[in-house]
């Protein structure tokens, strides 16, 4: 069948703990084994023609989670904006982070805007992490930005423009794995029309395959907009 590929892709990757807790691994390890399969699927998403990939990797609310796990996992984001920089550039993708920035450490918050600078030229794939991400803690900083402004007022497409993901296409499709089915505060004002897929296999266990699979079925919904399609 003929792919449709999606210029906007955005993916909950769930799952990483269950993964490692069926293997009688500490949860720690499905993070650092989820951290290469959103490499790879970020190199696929290069490969098919995909223009923004947007990852949601950690929640206003993962902050309730043991400490001990928080830290690890900013720890492995750490080494991963420091050891990928290069690959970034020459792979042709742009990185963007969404989210709060305000609770991140100061170092890890400069490694962040270094990288955003750094890969701000390559135009091949923008990969988008949300970082310290909630979808209403998004509108409410839109709406304190819009105050600011000074704006009397306001419509939908000012309104967006506000938002993290101002000026980027709302998402054509939403994968979120581990057989979850709630969007649990991500992108809510951008996923109005966004096609939703979801699949039992656990983020360390999603690949290239299970993509392809997705935007196989994403290729065959009919999108209307509230629209009646013509026969
Ligand atoms: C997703 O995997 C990664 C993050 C939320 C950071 P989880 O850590 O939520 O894995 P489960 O859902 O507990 O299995
Ligand atoms: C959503 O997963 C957040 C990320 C993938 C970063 P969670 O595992 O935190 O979501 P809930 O708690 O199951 O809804
Ligand atoms: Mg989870």
């Amino acid at each position: 069948m003929e792919l449709r590929i999606p210029d906007h892709i955005a993916i909950i990757m769930d799952g990483n703990g269950r993964w490692a807790r069926k293997r009688g691994m500490p949860r720690i390890m499905g993070h650092y084994r989820g951290a290469e399969v959103a490499e790879e699927i970020a190199k696929a998403c290069a490969d098919l023609g995909v223009r923004y990939l947007t990852l949601f990797a950690f929640s206003t609310e993962n902050w309730k989670r043991p400490r001990e796990e928080v830290d690890l996992l900013f720890n492995l984001l750490r080494d991963y904006l420091k050891s990928k920089r290069e690959d970034l550039k020459k792979l042709g993708i742009r990185i963007r982070f969404i989210g709060r920035r305000d609770r991140i450490g100061g170092d890890l918050r400069s490694l962040m805007e270094d990288l955003e600078r750094y890969t701000s030229d390559n135009s091949r794939l923008t990969v988008i992490l949300a970082v310290d991400y909630g979808g209403r803690d998004d509108i409410v900083r839109a709406v304190r930005r819009v105050i600011d402004s000074g704006a009397r007022s306001i419509d939908e497409e000012t309104f967006s423009s506000f938002l993290d993901l101002g000026g980027v296409p709302d998402p054509d499709l939403l994968i979120r794995t581990a057989g979850e089915k709630r969007i649990s505060n991500f992108i809510l004002w951008n996923l109005a029309y966004t096609e939703l897929y979801f699949t039992d296999l656990c983020w360390p266990e999603f690949s290239k395959d299970e993509l392809i699979r997705a935007i196989e079925d994403f290729s065959r919904r009919k999108r209307k907009f509230g629209r009646v399609l013509d026969e």
